[in-house]
């Protein structure tokens, strides 16, 4: 049966690689008699462009009754005044999918190691994942309130929502190096409190794992002098939000990284870690790799495809060991010239 894949390209650089990402797996689903369809809808600027909402009813409705949903980037300074944000779109897409669980793996290839802005030896083999909690904490607490004289934002988590991606983060460690870093600001928040908590007693479930704690604000600092201490990194939504920005810089760019997102049941997610890129857009000059890692992970951890995730993440680190780079790696190739050069790696595999 074919598998019915909802794409929304979004604003800013969202298009151009959400183009690159669909063309490398429309190259690797022929190699490996991968069946699937593709269906655009509006979403985020694009969908108050179009209806005058960035989660357009339709768009929802498809995105549920999807097998896997590939979302390129949303947002921009035309939308800054808008009555709903492009951001609150892809808030309200998260929530009502449940995508709790937001994966987002960071490695640095030996072939880039040296592109880095971190000394080489601080970074090679550098292999851990930001387990990043996403539908609940200070983005959806409430009350929240705006007036000019004071505002409220509130950090609400229940132990029931840390159980569970505490959870998926021993599993996801269970198959990797056994190691748990979670990530706090206990010595403060009530709610770092019960997330600790709660860290300890599913550890219990989970014996053959090491977990260690870690508060944010000194793990942002080992981050960067000790990245190779860390396998799985488990931490709230915004902390998750922060600290993977952060990582970014590890392998030297935010447009080299993927992520997906899971729900209890129904389809995941499958989109870069970065934004819009506004600064870039419409220049063919954007990273594509962070969408095409994106596709790799879409295929192998909704559909199974082993074989075609590995396919282009091989075919992307040839690429870039042959140094065809884009702008942010210090490159001079376009989204196209990395995009075409990827397809022509994975072309090269025997079928
Ligand atoms: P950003 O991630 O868009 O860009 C930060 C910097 O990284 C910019 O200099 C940009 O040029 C660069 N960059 C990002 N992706 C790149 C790529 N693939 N290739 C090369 N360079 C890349 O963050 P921002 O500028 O703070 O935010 C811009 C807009 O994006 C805002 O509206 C923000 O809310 C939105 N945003 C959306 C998402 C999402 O769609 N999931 C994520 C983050 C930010
Ligand atoms: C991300 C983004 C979003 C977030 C914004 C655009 C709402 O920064 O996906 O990391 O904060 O989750
Ligand atoms: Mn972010």
């Amino acid at each position: 049966m074919k598998k019915k894949i909802v794409a929304l390209a979004g604003d800013g650089i969202g298009p151009e690689i959400m183009n690159a990402g669909l063309h490398v797996l429309k190259i690797v689903a022929k190699k490996v008699d991968f069946s699937y369809e593709v269906e655009n809808y509006a979403f985020g600027g694009a969908g108050i462009d179009a209806v005058g909402h960035p989660l357009p009813e339709n768009t929802l409705k498809a995105a549920q009754a999807s097998n896997a949903i590939l979302l390129a980037a949303i947002g921009g300074p035309q939308y800054d005044k808008a009555e709903v944000r492009p951001e609150q779109g892809l808030l309200a897409l998260r929530k009502s999918l449940g995508l709790f669980a937001n994966i987002r793996p960071i490695s640095v290839h030996p072939a880039i190691a040296h592109l880095s802005p971190l000394k080489e030896e601080v970074v090679a083999g550098v292999d851990f994942v930001v387990v990043r909690e996403l539908t609940g904490g200070i983005y959806f607490g409430e009350p929240r309130e705006l007036t000019p004289e004071k505002a409220i934002d509130t950090n609400v988590y229940t132990a029931q929502e840390i159980r569970r991606i505490i959870r998926k983060a021993f599993e996801i460690a269970q198959t990797r190096k056994k190691k748990v870093t979670s990530v706090d600001k206990q010595n403060v928040l009530a709610t770092s409190k019960l997330w600790r908590q709660v860290a300890e007693e599913v550890s219990l479930e989970f014996p053959e794992v090491t977990l260690e704690h870690q508060l944010v604000d000194s793990c942002a600092m080992v981050m960067i002098t000790h990245p190779q201490k860390f396998d799985v990194i488990v931490t709230e939504n915004l902390f998750g939000d922060i600290l993977s920005d952060e990582a970014s810089v590890l392998p030297g760019s935010l447009g080299v990284m993927p992520s997906a997102s899971h729900a209890e049941s129904g389809p995941s997610l499958y989109e870069p870690i970065h934004g819009s890129a506004p600064d870039i857009a419409g220049k063919n000059i954007a990273n594509p790799m962070s969408m095409i890692l994106s596709v790799a992970l879409m295929l192998r951890q909704s559909f199974g495809e082993e074989k075609a995730a590995a396919i282009i993440e091989q075919a992307c680190d040839k690429v870039m060991s042959r140094g065809i780079l884009t702008k942010d790696l210090g490159g001079t190739s376009s989204t196209t010239d990395f995009t075409e050069a990827v397809i022509k790696e994975i072309e090269k595999v025997e079928g």
